[in-house]
């Protein structure tokens, strides 16, 4: 199916037979570029840039490549194509057909997951809006504002469902999620890690790595639903997804590339050296993953939850793959194991496993999480040199849930108050780390340089060369 760029909001939904949903979006339509003026890439609105755009939804068709304007950008709503007669794969409805309309007992429920990842879309892009001040490369810069206007698409995503089937609540939703800032101390984003700040580059590559990929896995649950306009939304948004991942992980393989490169070169035994040749060293690399990874791992909510297996048994968010897992999808006599605390210590509880389905996710999560950190462990073994990124323990520097009373070391000891005030900084940035990181972002757009600290991808965007212009500032 094509869409039709002349409409003023593209779309594969059919909006020009809706004459009162079109109104209403194209209402929150100028709020929306108002948003972004204010709170989108700082500076930006004149800039050339080479972006994907959605076409076609075919799976060769949907990238096109095109320099475009970001505030003319064409955020549009698209979904997956309709399964016929899809039935929902698990919970209490399994087997029935998926819902086109919301049943009036699951609104509220469903208005909620909506609204929660809705709300970590406009989030990433203010937590970002100042990194293309800094950016290391022109090819790094077009990869930041892709990943911005997708991360506006997947807003539009959200707000079509609330304006589709919400009503006046769900308009309502759609200005409040415009209305919420990152980090703002009266009407903060919803989620934790999305009211960090993202001050430098080597945090927005973890970022991308560590919790875009929460993006994939909370889309991946939502891809399940029963009620199929979101299946089908999430689906859609998978796709874009995966290049933010990808952003991520060559990001953060290209920084310790760089670092590798140089500790060789001057045949260096203490990492820690690495630093008076203006690269990252790798002990500050594991720092920084430490405290993406604990941060992204409280997003996954907490780890026995009777809400979690409402939206589960109800049939509005699933698990990861869902329908390739080979169990009886209702999960009432199954057990789930999940680490608690008992008189001080970390033990392993069985609990139902309708209540564990978020530590589920969480652990689908960290199986995929350790693959990409392996693929970082091989450019340093590449290179010769002695070093592994490890993942810290799961109950390490966690603030949400039972997790958070204790004080767990990377290695998953139970330390004291005192132990951690005095090594905490070994694990997570310090202040020191973080300045000498902003140290060196500088700024780099001359095409195809690249910052001293960050080697030069393998290859370029879409088959362009890495010396492409890939952004033009007018
Ligand atoms: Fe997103
Ligand atoms: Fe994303």
């Amino acid at each position: 199916m094509s869409i039709n760029y002349s409409e003023k909001i593209p779309n594969n939904v059919d909006l020009a037979n809706n004459k009162t949903l079109q109104r209403a979006l194209e209402h929150w339509q100028p709020h929306f570029l108002d948003w972004w003026r204010d709170m989108g890439p700082e500076d930006s609105t004149q800039f050339d840039v080479y972006l994907r755009t959605a076409l076609r939804l075919d799976p060769k068709g949907w990238a096109h490549f095109d320099y475009v304007k970001m505030p003319d950008y064409r955020w549009g709503i698209f979904l997956n194509a309709a399964e016929p007669d899809r039935k929902i794969p698990f919970g209490v409805h399994q087997g029935e057909p998926a819902w086109q309309e919301i049943p009036g007992e699951y609104r509220s429920n469903l208005r909620r997951l909506i609204v929660t990842q809705g709300d970590t879309e406009p989030a990433s892009v203010e937590q970002q809006r100042h990194l293309g001040l800094t950016c290391p490369s022109l090819y790094d810069l077009r990869n930041l504002f892709q990943v911005n206007v997708e991360e506006g698409r997947h807003l539009w995503a959200m707000v079509y469902l609330l304006h589709a089937y919400f009503g006046r609540d769900g308009r309502e939703e759609g200005e409040a999620l415009l209305a919420r800032r990152s980090g703002d101390a009266d009407n903060p984003r919803i989620l934790g890690a999305f009211n960090e700040k993202t001050p430098d580059w080597l945090s927005f590559f973890m970022f991308t790595f560590f919790t875009d990929r929460d993006g994939k896995f909370q889309l991946s649950a939502l891809a399940e639903s029963a009620f199929d306009p979101l299946a089908r939304s999430c689906r859609f948004m998978l796709t874009e997804e995966a290049h933010h991942m990808f952003v991520g992980e060559t990001g953060v393989g290209r920084t310790i590339q760089r670092t590798c490169e140089v500790m060789q070169q001057h045949k260096m035994s203490d990492p820690a050296d690495a630093r008076k040749f203006g690269v990252i060293d790798l002990p500050t690399l594991q720092r920084y993953l430490n405290f993406h990874y604990s941060v992204t791992l409280d997003l996954f909510g907490a780890d026995v939850s009777s809400n979690a297996a409402t939206f589960f048994a109800t049939g509005l968010k699933g698990r990861f793959e869902e329908t390739k897992i080979g169990d009886d999808h209702q999960l009432n006599d199954a057990e789930y194991p999940v680490i608690q605390v008992g008189n001080g210590q970390l033990v392993t509880n069985h609990v139902s496993a309708l209540n564990a389905i978020n530590e589920r996710l969480r652990d689908d999560y960290i199986k995929d999480t350790v693959a990409g950190v392996g693929r970082w462990n091989k450019i340093i073994e590449k290179h010769g040199i002695p070093f592994e990124l490890k993942l810290p323990h799961k109950a390490f520097n966690r603030r949400i849930g039972p997790l958070s009373e204790l004080r767990v070391n990377p290695d998953g000891q139970v330390i004291t108050e005192a132990e951690w005030t005095q090594r905490h900084t070994e694990w997570l940035p310090s202040r020191e780390d973080m300045e000498y990181v902003r140290s060196l972002m500088g700024r780099v757009i001359e095409p195809g340089k690249f910052a001293n600290w960050i080697a030069a991808p393998a290859r370029g965007i879409n088959n362009q060369p890495v010396n492409f212009e890939y952004v033009r500032f007018n």
